[in-house]
């Protein structure tokens, strides 16, 4: 098969396109062709040793990528054979194994292969896992957002633009989302946000207290060093703020008396290290939300597998959109 691979033992980080052998699913294991490879920070940031790597079952060589949506081709024992010709939606390929999605098929476990309605496409399929699990997780990690005030910053971001959509279906009060410009603004408003409100701007407090007067109660945050001082200044009695992104520089001063005195929670969440009913949870609430039609996908930036590298150079980026791989695309 084509896979994108880079060395994780050393050598270069960069990826290359060559073929290797099809691998064959082992006990417990569905192998998927793979229609659509998605690309999400976790990828090219796994792959420039930012974060922890995978294994180096094949020679010392990783394909990246862990979302994906394909076809089940074959299955290992163990699994049922009615999954063969299945539509799926794929978490954590490359997560402790050398197959991620960036490859003509992986191989993984059966339970991470999630069943794609047919009104569903692969793109869709491709942009849930990382982004849509963390955006669940986030939303209801104290209990459901059902009539709650939902602020999601970076609403057009992935993780973001899932959260909105999400929290609009599991009916919160109002969705309130940040951007930092007219374009975001947009693809916020389009994903279901009630108030979409610039924090770059001076009056954003103001505006987002308009929105929600009883203050927010919920946050999925994507930049708390930034954002914590605005957070706390719309944030409701007993609010709970999520962060689930970090940079290098990303740093925050906890004022502890204006947190305590409000009775407010910070929490932290890695996707990788959520306990496996939540994340459980957090896949049945996604495939809930799909059956329904409730989920979209971003605009979607396309590549080749031959273009794999230049697909990670895009979300390194901050492309705008959901940058995907195309297998069918040569
Ligand atoms: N903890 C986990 O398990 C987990 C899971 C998924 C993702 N992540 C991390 O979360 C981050 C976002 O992932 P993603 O896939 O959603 O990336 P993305 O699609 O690039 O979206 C990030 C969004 O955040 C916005 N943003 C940046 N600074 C902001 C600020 N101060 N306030 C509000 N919005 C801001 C960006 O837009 P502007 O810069 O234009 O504002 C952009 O729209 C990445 O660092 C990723 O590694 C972590």
């Amino acid at each position: 098969m084509l896979a994108a691979l880079y060395s994780t033992d050393g050598g270069s980080p960069e990826l290359e396109v060559r073929e290797i052998p099809t691998p064959s699913p082992g006990p417990g294991q569905v192998r998927v062709r793979i229609a659509i490879s998605g690309v999400n920070p976790t990828d090219w940031k796994t792959r420039k040793g930012l974060t922890g790597r995978a294994g180096t079952a094949l020679g010392g060589l990783q394909i990246p990528n862990q979302d994906g949506a394909g076809t089940i081709d074959a299955v290992g024992s163990g699994v049922s054979t009615e999954r063969l010709g299945q539509r799926v939606w794929l978490l954590f390929a490359a997560h402790g194994s050398p197959y991620g999605t960036a490859a003509e098929y992986t191989v993984l476990p059966e339970n991470r292969a999630i069943p794609l309605p047919d009104a569903a496409s692969f793109e869709l399929g491709a942009s849930l896992g990382v982004p849509a699990l963390t955006a669940a997780y986030c939303l209801a990690t104290d209990g459901a957002p059902e009539g709650r005030t939902v602020l999601v910053s970076g609403g057009a971001g992935a993780v973001g633009h899932a959260a909105i959509e999400l929290a609009r279906f599991e009916r919160a009060a109002k969705v309130v989302a940040t951007v930092s410009g007219p374009q975001k603004a947009a693809l916020a408003t389009q994903a279901g946000a009630d108030t979409v409100v610039n924090y770059r701007e001076a009056d954003a407090a103001d505006r987002i207290r308009e929105a929600v007067p009883t203050g927010v109660e919920r946050f999925v945050e994507v930049a708390v060093a930034a954002n914590l001082e605005l957070d706390l200044a719309v944030a409701a009695p007993g609010a709970v703020i999520v962060a689930y992104a970090a940079d290098s520089t990303s740093v925050a001063q906890v004022p502890v008396r204006q947190l305590m005195a409000a009775n407010i929670a910070l929490r932290f969440m890695l996707l990788y290290m959520v306990p496996a009913a939540d994340l459980q949870a957090a896949i049945d609430r996604t495939s809930a939300a799909l059956a329904a039609g409730a989920l979209s996908t971003l605009p979607i930036q396309r590549f080749s597998l031959n273009q794999a590298a230049a697909a990670h150079d895009a979300v390194e980026q901050g492309a705008v959109g959901k940058v995907v791989i195309d297998l069918d695309q040569r």
